[in-house]
């Protein structure tokens, strides 16, 4: 009997189960008797799910934005599954899309076109913390806040965090190169990868878990799988980095009002005033969280989400900062700074877990509560903090000039540069929107997708973002790898 993935909480706080309308009927896809045995016989009977009711879930993604019909989807619990899954859709060259727990934002890990979705999400429970070399492994269907749960254990943390922890998986985090609230101070996921063990499209297995800090014998793999986005191989297990967890943590949250001599009213004035007093906040040191978040936001959080109303409701901007160290150091450091600073107009500050968790969901809600306004245009972009400000007044001019009734929620990760422009409005098939927004970001040297990856969403935009000469190589790469070219095809790669 085929059965359904128990239920887990899914990203972001919203689950999004709803089948996409081109779902079943007739025109559904199918493979056959034959490979659908193939399957069956490789990951067991209950796990090959042809059925509409079960595969739904899987089938769109959590914008509500991508997805289509999948043939099937195929759910193996071991990394030998994987492999002879693998080995009977490349022999027969049927298109798989790999897929973690379907948090992605950009329509990576979803089917297009009848492909079959290669669930990782059996591949979980098999997590071991080595407390003296500060490493974790883990399958690839674990989640961040199993590994999170995991480390803190032993005294160590992951050094990532995002607001999807309860269902993002680390295989995913691999293949889309997760960034985070964390960036700041840890760097992205692949700064935290220390090896893997993963699939090629003809089943042969990649084991890289060395874990060794230097270990210059050969091509970085693991390096190169992680933002690959399962076009180079399916990763099925991952060695993590850690760090030790610091003594104490220091929350705050921190009003601005932004003054007129930093521009004309609005987002960009805002973002400079941000990055004046982030910048300071930076010098401090021991700063592992730099977020901004903005007024239209954070009225939307409160609403949604209920929260109590921000330090000083009048602000133009609020910082979400974390440092670590000795709690009076670090409190009083902070303090001095923000209590003196002519820019700060009021700050909440948080040392127990219950009190930061509740700062950072001024923050961490956003996703969910701009879901509640439709299905939104969510563009990821990064530019020299130099260009930051510039970027964020152009593109909500750019924006409200053409789509005067649209509503542009803008927040992130201003230590990294990384600001998330959300587009409500314009339809979510008309990309008008994103190619205005993107368009900016090219011009300012930015990158057009920071840290949710390329997917689908972002695939037109590949071949203005890189060299002819990188994509070359890309695509040299693919074809060494994927020759048959089975592994998420339409994904991150543009044709040519
Ligand atoms: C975040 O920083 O919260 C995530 O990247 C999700 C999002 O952009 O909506
Ligand atoms: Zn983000």
């Amino acid at each position: 009997m085929a059965s359904a993935e128990p239920s887990r909480k899914a990203g972001y706080g919203r689950h999004v189960s709803e089948p996409p309308a081109a779902l079943g009927g007739g025109g559904r896809p199918r493979l056959g008797p034959r490979l659908e045995g193939a399957l069956r016989a490789a990951v067991g009977e209950g796990h090959l799910l042809t059925d509409p009711d079960l595969t739904a879930s899987y089938e769109r993604d959590w914008t509500g934005r991508y997805g289509g019909p999948a043939a099937a989807v195929v759910r193996p619990g071991t990394t030998d599954e994987v492999a002879a899954v693998l080995r009977v859709l490349s022999a027969e060259s049927v298109a798989v899309v790999p897929q973690g727990g379907n948090t992605g934002l950009v329509g990576g890990g979803v089917p297009r076109a009848g492909e079959v979705v290669l669930s990782l999400r059996r591949l979980r429970g098999d997590v071991h913390v080595d407390p003296e070399d500060r490493l974790l492994e883990a399958g690839a269907g674990t989640t961040l806040a199993e590994a999170q749960q995991a480390a803190r254990e032993v005294g160590l943390e992951v050094g990532l965090d995002l607001a999807a922890r309860d269902a993002a998986t680390l295989g995913g985090m691999v293949a889309t190169n997760a960034g985070g609230v964390r960036v700041v101070r840890h760097g992205p996921l692949r700064r935290r990868l220390a090896g893997l063990e993963a699939v090629l499209a003809d089943g042969t297995v990649v084991d890289r878990r060395g874990g060794l800090l230097k270990d210059n014998v050969g091509y970085d793999l693991p390096g190169l799988f992680a933002g690959s986005e399962g076009t180079l191989a399916v990763v099925t297990r991952v060695l993590l980095r850690l760090e030790p967890l610091p003594a104490s943590r220091v929350a705050a949250f921190v009003a601005l009002r932004a003054p007129e001599a930093l521009g004309t009213p609005g987002a960009g004035r805002a973002t400079a005033t941000a990055l004046q007093v982030g910048r300071e906040i930076l010098r401090l040191g021991g700063i592992e969280v730099l977020e901004v978040v903005y007024p239209p936001g954070v009225r939307l959080v409160c609403e949604h989400a209920g929260l109590p109303a921000p330090p000083d409701p009048g602000a133009d901007a609020w910082l979400l900062v974390e440092a670590t160290g000795d709690d009076e150091v670090t409190t009083a450091r902070l303090g001095a700074l923000l209590d003196a600073h002519p820019l700060v107009s009021a700050t909440a500050v948080a040392l127990d877990a219950p009190g930061r968790a509740a700062l950072f969901a001024y923050r961490e809600r956003h996703t969910e509560a701009i879901a509640r306004l439709g299905v939104a245009h969510k563009l990821d972009v990064a530019v020299p903090l130099s260009r930051l400000a510039r970027l964020a007044a152009e593109v909500v001019d750019a924006v409200a000039a053409r789509w005067p009734d649209a509503a542009t929620v803008l927040f992130g990760h201003l230590g990294d540069g990384n600001l998330h422009v959300n587009v409500v409005g314009p339809p979510p098939d008309d990309d008008e929107v994103d190619a205005l927004v993107l368009g900016i970001v090219l011009a300012h040297g930015g990158s057009v997708s920071a840290e949710h990856g390329v997917g689908v969403a972002r695939l037109p935009f590949v071949s203005r973002a890189r060299h002819p000469g990188d994509l070359a190589a890309m695509r040299a790469v693919k074809r060494a790898l994927d020759p048959r070219g089975v592994l998420n095809p339409g994904v991150l790669i543009p044709a040519g």
